[in-house]
């Protein structure tokens, strides 16, 4: 892999898929969640998709998410981006253009890069689909990739001199990906982000009537410092709403915050995955 890191900024998360043994019910899991349509695709998965979200339920193993996808500003940007990698695989997706591309993070997972095509429904409360994290064995590998891949490191978490977590933004946004150590590599959540504090409220609001209890929050998290609260999806997936997340200037450097759990939530209690 070439050693600078290539031209992604400013790039958009886009959309994932997350993959279930049945993934029908995953996906009217969601579209009630959300509140969003839900319908077949031609490969039989299914899309949820709303205002500035989309989400393709696949078949899959539990609570997997095998790809996400960003969104470059245009046709243009995004054959120069390509030209950037000597290896990629073409990317089929029903919601990106022709010469999607897609490459292979150190977990394997796939991280795809695409214009939009198709407008979105103006469906549900405000919530665009804004980062995907995931937990792994490989952390420092993960950030090196992420980095030549083009994403900025906004914040990192240290336990002694061992990186635990690191945020990475491709857009003056905090964070469109971030990585925690942990024991195994997995998904870990994607973050719906809102127009301010109010949404939070309508949102766990919505989650009472659904009688889908809050798992984790309401608080603030320390990078980012956005306020925030998580709910599992059937497979244990988490699915979080944010607020009023920190936005940086590209050339800002990055922040570290000690491993414990106020860096987490600042508020209190926290999710350690390691
Ligand atoms: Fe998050």
């Amino acid at each position: 892999m070439e050693a600078m890191p290539r031209e992604l900024w400013p790039a958009r998360l886009h959309h994932l898929r997350r993959d279930s043994p049945k993934p029908e019910p995953l996906a009217r899991f969601y579209g009630e969640l959300l509140g969003d349509p839900v319908g077949p695709l031609a490969d039989g998965s299914w899309l949820v998709a709303g205002r500035g979200r989309r989400l393709v339920v696949g078949q899959g193993a539990v609570a997997s998410v095998p790809y996400f996808a960003f969104e470059l500003q245009d046709a243009a940007h995004l054959s120069a981006y390509r030209l950037q990698w000597s290896k990629t695989e073409a990317f089929s997706s029903p919601l990106f253009a022709d010469g999607a591309f897609a490459v292979h993070d150190p977990d394997g997972r796939r991280v795809a890069f695409g214009i939009p095509k198709g407008t979105d429904a103006p469906n549900g409360l405000p919530g665009r689909l804004q980062h995907f994290v995931c937990a792994t064995t490989r952390l420092s590998e993960m950030l090196e990739f992420y980095r030549r891949l083009g994403m900025v490191e906004s914040d990192r978490v240290l336990e002694g001199n061992e990186l635990s977590a690191v945020f990475l933004r491709s857009d003056p946004e905090h964070h469109s990906f971030a990585a925690f150590r942990a024991p195994d590599s997995r998904p870990d959540h994607h973050c719906y982000e809102t127009t301010g504090w109010l949404d939070i409220r309508d949102w766990a609001d919505r989650m009472g009537r659904l009688r889908i209890p809050l798992w984790w929050g309401p608080g603030r998290h320390g990078p980012g410092n956005n306020l925030f609260f998580m709910i599992e999806d059937p497979d244990g997936h988490k699915v979080e709403f944010s607020a009023e997340l920190e936005l940086m200037p590209k050339d800002m450097a990055h922040r570290t915050w000690p491993h414990e759990s106020r860096t987490l939530n600042l508020w209190g209690s926290a999710w350690m995955r390691s």
